[in-house]
């Protein structure tokens, strides 16, 4: 497509987008108007993570009957009484907002098995959903949680659920009276039990040994039923119980467990909620310490959510709690996943969680200082962090589950971690620097970070001393803080001392004069007054994936306050298409252009902004499609490639196949399959290759490509017979 029929199609899109004018919010089912919640730009924010059970039993009539309740949690594996109005009740006094916390995730909120499971526990963690479409009675009522939120948003945070959609309840072949039989409600009709499933909504092959991504997807985790989404009535299911978690007006999810369902479902899944009511969504990509799986960066660059970014939690685990690397791990996993994401600062950052040890070792004032140092870099660093609740009241947690899931026992807002978060969150929300910067090393030592986060003119520098005895000086450090006039400028700790930090002084020469971090110190500086720049300084868009028509939104400073225009791709997009403009935040509708990623900017009174890169236009919702092939034999080392003319089956280009297509769950060799995203109602061709074990094609199938109509909504699948192989002349198989 030439630019030419780009901008008519620009042009054509905004005569069809509803005329709303600049500065004027939309009504209720419309984006909400700034200085209110923004959903999908959490940069700013700090999140708090409950375990709802854990937190505050507001309501003890809830509370389940015997055996499932535990009265004063002695018995850590039953319900223990929290609810929805015990966090509502910790709202309204304010725990939360003293904090500086903006956004709560709280546990799955849906209705769950509700009996013991042998040898395991009760469902007080909310991961064993029986009905997506009710709420869980020991949290509370519908209008308990509608209550909840409505409280939370009348106190500025955002409320987050966890979600599962790969799993139900425990369930054991062969015996249908164990627990209960992973029956599944769909707002109280019985949708399928384990035992009697006889169109497949559950998969039956096992229990994964997690050797492999196929095994993982396709095979059971631990002894949960799991889910076929790509049965219509699954996919409709899910897509539908969301919807009316987002009714309720929710304003993010985490997602459970997505390394367990393929990417294809999921990105059709996020494209239904991003079509119904946009929020920031992350996944939970759980990886150990010190794996780096490139499969979990794919997962966030490509599915339109964001991941719980395990890989900086492990890095930051690594250096503050186990002490087994230096402080220049950090340094290595942020110029590694910087160039790994395509959105660093979507990701979701955190410390510890419900299913690790918790991130204090022990209560010594070594370890409690370690953990308010671990704060300090989650809290200045890119990506949205998550505080587990109690760590502001150095719970402690060493082993899993549910000892890391103890009751909250204590509110004390005087904690050091308690303030430490409250000052950084406050800057973290006014810092530019923080929420969109790029990050600089300005000094690392295996002691010792310096690191500054830079936007524009919005600066903000950090100093962290792990060592509990040793001192560091620091000398002729380069900084971006600036001086005043031709005089060095003082910068005070924002930290006001707390963990021991000091004030600085910074030279005209860019060099801040010299100082010394005492040890165990952490402190930041921050310049945060914006020199005026015509500028306009774009930081944020989300959300990454949409339809043509579909809004985006564009966060930063310096826009102006009369409406400029946005250029989305090169092409420009003005008029009736920019649905709201003020000087810190625009909104357009995404112009129709060739399926793809672009490059968004703001442009106003001839000054551009920086682009922001990687926002993906769908040619249409993105159906999950399965592919099987039958018959397709190939030699030990060389696999099954799918290729075809759509971007989502590699754009007909043999190094983007999708594959290795899979052979050994739902299908075995010599089928192969494959989970893809086609563009729903689109007619495309594929044909499927083979590769050594070099990733070099061995052999292409003959004849003419298969054809295919995808439907125009839900999923589907298609199943062909290899035409037969034509080998590439010298290439070794
Ligand atoms: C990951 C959750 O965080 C964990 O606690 C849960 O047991 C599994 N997924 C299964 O839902
Ligand atoms: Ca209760």
């Amino acid at each position: 497509m030439n630019r030419f029929t780009l901008l008519a199609l620009a042009c054509v899109l905004a005569a069809f987008a509803p005329a709303l004018p600049a500065a004027t919010a939309a009504g209720p089912a419309g984006p909400a108007a700034p200085g209110t919640r923004n959903n999908i730009d959490y940069t700013g924010d700090v999140i708090y993570q409950i375990i709802t059970d854990r937190f505050v039993d507001g309501d003890p009539s809830n509370n389940p009957p015997a055996p499932l309740y535990s009265k004063d949690c002695v018995l850590s594996h039953l319900y223990c009484g929290g609810d929805w109005k015990g966090i509502e009740s910790k709202i309204v006094d304010g725990y939360f907002s003293g904090m500086g916390v903006s956004a709560l995730l709280i546990s799955v909120p849906v209705e769950n098995l509700m009996v013991l499971v042998p040898r395991d526990s009760a469902s007080y963690h909310g991961y064993w959903p029986r009905d997506l479409k009710r709420p869980n009675p020991a949290f509370g009522s519908m209008d308990d949680f509608r209550r909840l939120v409505r409280v939370a948003h009348a106190h500025g945070l955002k409320v987050m659920i966890d979600f599962v959609v790969n799993q139900t309840s425990p369930a054991r072949d062969g015996d249908p009276g164990f627990a209960e039989d992973a029956r599944l409600y769909d707002d109280g009709r019985l949708l399928v039990s384990y035992q009697d499933d006889p169109e497949g909504m559950y998969h039956h092959h096992g229990e994964t040994d997690f050797s492999s991504l196929e095994d993982t997807q396709y095979k059971t985790l631990y002894d949960l039923a799991d889910l076929e989404q790509q049965h219509p009535r699954i996919d409709t299911y899910l897509k539908d119980a969301i919807r009316l978690w987002l009714d309720a007006g929710i304003d993010g999810i985490r997602v459970d467990t997505v390394k367990h369902v393929s990417l294809a479902w999921q990105k059709g899944w996020m494209a239904a909620i991003n079509a119904h009511r946009p929020v920031f969504t992350a996944g939970e990509w759980y990886l150990p310490r010190d794996e780096f799986d490139p499969r979990a960066f794919r997962f966030a660059n490509d599915s339109g959510m964001s991941v719980l970014d395990f890989t900086f939690a492990q890095a930051l685990r690594t250096v503050f709690r186990y002490q087994d690397q230096d402080m220049r791990a950090l340094d290595r996993m942020l110029e590694v996943t910087g160039a790994s994401y395509l959105h660093p600062l979507d990701q979701l950052t955190f410390l510890d969680n419900h299913d690790q040890n918790r991130i204090l070792l022990s209560s010594s004032a070594t370890h409690r200082r370690l953990v308010e140092q671990a704060m300090v870099f989650a809290l200045t660093s890119r990506g949205t962090p998550m505080i587990y609740y109690g760590t502001e009241q150095y719970m402690e947690g060493s082993g899993h589950a549910p000892i890391n899931r103890e009751m909250m026992r204590k509110f004390d807002r005087g904690t050091t971690a308690y303030q430490v978060l409250a000052r950084l969150a406050a800057l973290r929300k006014d810092s530019p620097a923080i929420r969109f910067g790029s990050q600089r090393t300005r000094h690392v030592a295996p002691e010792v970070y310096v690191y500054e986060r830079r936007f524009h003119g919005s600066t903000v520098l950090v100093a962290i001393n792990r060592s509990a005895t040793q001192p560091a000086r620091i000398e002729g450090l380069a900084t971006g803080l600036g001086c005043a006039g031709a005089a060095p400028a003082g910068y005070a700790d924002r930290l006001a001392g707390l963990l021991g930090g000091a004030a600085i002084r910074v030279r005209c020469d860019g060099r801040a004069e010299p100082f010394t971090l005492a040890a165990g110190a952490a402190a930041v500086w921050a310049l945060t007054d914006e020199a005026a720049s015509a500028r306009p300084q774009l930081g944020h868009a989300a959300p990454t994936m949409g339809l043509a028509g579909a809004e985006l939104t564009l966060d930063g400073r310096n826009f102006g306050a009369t409406p400029g225009r946005v250029l989305f791709g090169g092409v420009p997009v003005e008029g009736a298409a920019i649905t709201y403009w003020d000087d810190r935040q625009v909104r357009f509708r995404l112009p129709a252009l060739a399926a793809g990623k672009y490059a968004v900017a703001v442009q106003r009174d001839g000054h551009r902004s920086e682009e922001y890169n990687g926002i993906e236009v769908l040619a249409a919702p993105p159906l999950s499609l399965r592919v099987v092939v039958d018959g397709a034999l190939a030699a030990p080392g060389e696999t099954v490639h799918l290729v075809g003319d759509d971007p989502g089956i590699g754009a007909g280009d043999e190094a983007a196949a999708v594959g290795p297509m899979f052979n050994q769950v739902l299908y075995r060799y010599p089928t192969w399959y494959a989970d893809v995203n086609v563009p729903a109602g689109a007619a495309v061709t594929f044909r499927f290759v083979k590769k050594n074990a070099a990733g070099v094609v061995t052999a292409r199938e003959s004849g003419a490509p298969h054809r295919y109509r995808a439907p125009d909504a839900g999923t589907a699948l298609v199943r062909v017979k290899l035409k037969g192989w034509t080998p590439v002349a010298g290439a070794d198989s």
